[in-house]
């Protein structure tokens, strides 16, 4: 299993561009699915997880082809309606055939997910709104099996605004009989690229982007040719990792309207952003200052960066409150962190972080995604040697994390 040696303490200093955003990648490569013919979708971020949404569409008949950042889907002809245990298992977006699936071939068959390193994350909602549009759903042996021979449009309310739930009843939706509205669903920029796909392809969408979206069914849709949006999550942690090296880095290719409330805490924390008109420029301070932050859905603070976010305030001035409110187990990197002299306390679903002077390298092991890129930069900002493991799980969402952070002058590097 690969590991990453990071030797701290450098400032980090230079340009570094941002790839596709992975979490709206997955979504609209399943949207090729409602299509038949040649589907192509550009900037796509060379990772983990788009592999393996690849290979499952693959099972379920799809000529699926990557290279250089562009992949074709081939979607004329679907042999299976089935996304097995084994790669939902390794990738909870692989319940995002499901609404695509139900929509073109009248039936699938989805493994359930069951709980990950975050917490139990269950698909109710996604499910409860199939059922509103007339599906019939059956739980058996782990798998859910959803059926219907054609979807009607129906009023769908989220009790939680849910990213993927969304997604797949936009997905569901976008072919059905007459009009859905979905009320309390996600706003997140990747939940308003899926739906400029779906329009690209035909489908009438409005609202996408705030909490009504309003669908009306079409007979057919077209193949997408799309390109992906910038990573708002990669641009955030490039972000920290200027602030917590007390460096300076240009960051390129990045959407910076998608990162206002990041923007606004790094600011508090101490960080000079400037938006440039071919990047934006990040600078860190001689000294954080310590921010509270909650995570919240778009358009408030992302849980996504919660995990890096904490690596910074675990070396700011002062005390700063940190909530994680969507997920219930997202403090894995506490205890991480800790190892490397951080001083945070966990009650419940809060972290109180009392700064330190400085993080100490020590040998750190990764738990999911975020908490491993929280874990890299306290090893970037850590005097001594940092060897984080388990970069299987960093592999999954950050592309090429180690040949980025090395022409901005880190001392990182992967070793098996
Ligand atoms: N929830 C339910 N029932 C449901 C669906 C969700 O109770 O049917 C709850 C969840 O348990 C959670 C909350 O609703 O407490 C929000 O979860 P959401 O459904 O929005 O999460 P998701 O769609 O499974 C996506 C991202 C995650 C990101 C979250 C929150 C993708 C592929 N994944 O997950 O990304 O953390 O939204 O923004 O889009 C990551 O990239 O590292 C990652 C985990």
């Amino acid at each position: 299993m690969d590991k990453l040696l990071i030797e701290g303490g450098v400032k980090l200093k230079g340009e570094v561009l941002i790839g596709g955003a992975k979490n709206a990648a997955l979504p609209i490569m399943t949207a090729s699915l409602l299509s038949s013919g040649e589907n192509i979708i550009s900037n796509i971020p060379h990772l983990k997880d788009i592999a393996t949404m690849g290979a499952l569409l693959k099972q379920l008949g799809v000529d699926f082809h990557i290279e250089n950042g562009k992949v074709s889907l081939n979607t004329e002809k679907i042999t299976s309606i089935e996304a097995p245990y084994s790669l939902v298992k390794t990738m909870r977006a692989s319940v995002l055939v499901l609404g695509p699936l139900v929509a073109r071939m009248g039936t699938a068959k989805v493994s359930l997910p069951g709980g990950c390193a975050i917490g139990a994350r269950p698909i109710n909602l996604h499910l409860m709104g199939l059922k509103k549009m007339g599906a019939e759903v059956d739980l058996r042996e782990g798998y859910a099996v959803v059926r219907a021979k054609k979807l009607k449009g129906a009023s769908i309310y989220f009790d939680i605004p849910t990213v993927t739930g969304t997604e797949n009843l936009m997905m569901a939706a976008v072919l059905a009989d007459g009009i859905t509205i979905l009320e309390n669903a996600a706003m997140e920029p990747e939940v308003v690229d899926l739906a400029n796909a779906l329009i690209s392809m035909g489908a009438n969408i409005e609202g996408a982007g705030t909490s009504v979206i309003k669908l009306k069914g079409v007979n057919s849709l077209r193949p997408v040719n799309h390109s992906i949006i910038p990573d708002r999550i990669e641009t955030g942690t490039f972000m920290i990792a200027a602030g917590i090296t007390g460096g300076e880095i240009k960051i390129k290719g990045c959407n910076f309207s998608h990162l206002d409330s990041i923007v606004i805490k790094l600011k508090e924390a101490g960080l000079t952003i400037d938006k440039e008109d071919d990047g934006v420029i990040v600078k860190g301070p001689e000294r954080l200052s310590s921010v509270d932050v909650k995570t919240m859905p778009y358009p408030g603070f992302a849980t996504d960066m919660q995990a890096q976010f904490m690596a910074l305030m675990s070396i700011a001035d002062g005390t700063s409150l940190i909530t994680e409110s969507i997920f219930e187990n997202r403090f894995m990197h506490v205890a991480e962190l800790k190892r490397m002299g951080a001083d945070i306390k966990v009650q419940g679903s809060l972290a109180t972080v009392k700064g330190v002077a400085s993080l100490i390298g020590a040998p750190v092991m990764a738990t999911d995604l975020r908490a491993s890129a929280s874990l890299v930069l306290a090893g970037l900002a850590a005097k001594g040697t940092t060897i984080v493991e388990r970069v299987y799980h960093l592999d999954r969402g950050y592309e090429k994390i180690e040949e980025k952070l090395t022409p901005l002058g880190a001392k990182i590097k992967r070793v098996k």
